[in-house]
């Protein structure tokens, strides 16, 4: 059996092109090289596994490209990694500043890549930044860290700083799709949507989740199967609570949320993405914010459909009732009324529509 790598060191990109999400910033990268304008220390900084270490040494090697060193072995000597999270004390930073001070044998820099700087201890961070005032014509740095609040302003102040983003749903999607493709993987397109979603912004998170899920499926990624095992409702759910709503169906709500709240769902989690839910049925109901909606062409469909069938009066009174009862859920003193409250509220909003036109033609 091959041995397995994890897709995360598998698909690390080598290119600033196939960099998912942050072109604002490998595009600046890779003009800055281009026109010799690369600042001597760079800082990246951003949420875990979004692709700033991965920049960080794609960023190396260019330079070294750049600089005529075109051996692969030589310009492995040009390229220094400190992990400053396992290496983080004084005597680290002064052997790396040791070494700073000679030029580079072949080519025209030495590039000194500090990842996750914020772990240096106070003593490393203030003989760094002796260097780093008066850094060699030689010498590149390029720190990378999850923790800018943490870095000291001195330093924050000699760097120039490019700030990472987390990635969007979409890209993340279409990454994984890349990859399920690749690997010959069974998927359906809404499963790799939920993935990216769980995923919140990191790849790196997304990529592990995939491997999970794929092991899990034996290589048959159904959105049943992964809304299963990430323990995420899935939208069905939600569906059919917007119909009992419509419906003024307060039992069957009462008991859906009793069911779902013995598997273990968090009640407040439910009522927010019960609000998302009816958001996104408001965004579906127009063409012109339908491209807000992010979920996979299958349940887009759904969406449209159920859509068509809330009136905007209806779900504007959805969405504030969940909103309001996620805001007052931790100070209740009693947190499940004030979800039970709510639901009944929902399956209320059409028969006080009745009851009001009603009550006017009476009138
Ligand atoms: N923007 C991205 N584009 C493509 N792959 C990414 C991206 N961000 C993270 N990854 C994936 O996650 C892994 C870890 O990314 P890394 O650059 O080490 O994240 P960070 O340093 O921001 O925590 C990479 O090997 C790659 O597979
Ligand atoms: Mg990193």
């Amino acid at each position: 059996m091959d041995n397995f790598v994890v897709s995360a060191r598998k698909y690390r990109p080598l290119e600033f092109d196939s960099v998912v999400g942050q072109s604002h910033i490998t595009d600046t990268l890779e003009h800055a090289i281009e026109n010799n304008q690369l600042a001597q220390a760079l800082l990246f900084c951003g949420p875990r596994g979004v692709g700033k270490t991965t920049c960080a040494r794609i960023l190396a090697r260019k330079i070294n490209e750049k600089f005529g060193e075109t051996d692969e072995n030589d310009f492995a000597f040009n390229i220094f990694e400190l992990d400053a999270a396992s290496n983080n004390s004084v005597d680290d930073i002064r052997n790396l500043i040791e070494q700073v001070r000679y030029a580079p044998q072949v080519g025209k820099y030495k590039v000194y890549i500090i990842d996750e700087v914020h772990m240096l201890s106070n003593a490393a961070f203030n003989a760094f930044l002796k260097t780093l005032e008066e850094p060699p014509a030689h010498a590149i740095f390029i720190l990378a860290t999850t923790e800018k609040q943490k870095i000291i302003p001195t330093i924050l102040s000699r760097c120039q700083i490019y700030d990472f983003k987390r990635i969007e749903v979409i890209d993340i999607k279409e990454h994984l799709q890349k990859i399920a493709i690749k690997e010959k993987i069974n998927y359906e397109e809404d499963a790799l949507h939920i993935i990216a979603q769980k995923a919140d912004g990191g790849l790196r998170d997304a990529l592990s989740i995939f491997d999970r899920l794929v092991t899990f499926t034996q290589k048959n990624l159904t959105l049943s199967a992964v809304t299963e095992n990430l323990s995420i409702l899935d939208y069905d759910c939600f569906f059919r609570i917007t119909d009992m709503a419509l419906n003024n169906d307060i039992p069957n709500l009462l008991l859906v949320f009793n069911e779902i709240e013995k598997k273990g769902f968090d009640p407040q989690s439910f009522i927010a993405s019960l609000g998302s839910h009816f958001r996104d049925l408001m965004v579906a109901q127009n063409p012109q914010t339908i491209s807000l909606l992010e979920v996979g062409e299958s349940t887009k469909k759904k969406y449209i459909e159920q859509a068509q069938v809330c009136k905007p009066k209806f779900l504007i009174n959805a969405i504030e009732i969940c909103h309001q009862a996620d805001i007052n859920y931790r100070s209740s003193k009693n947190p499940r009324l004030s979800i039970e409250i709510a639901l009944m509220q929902l399956a209320s909003i059409t028969t006080h529509e009745f009851t009001s036109s009603k009550k006017k033609s009476l009138e």
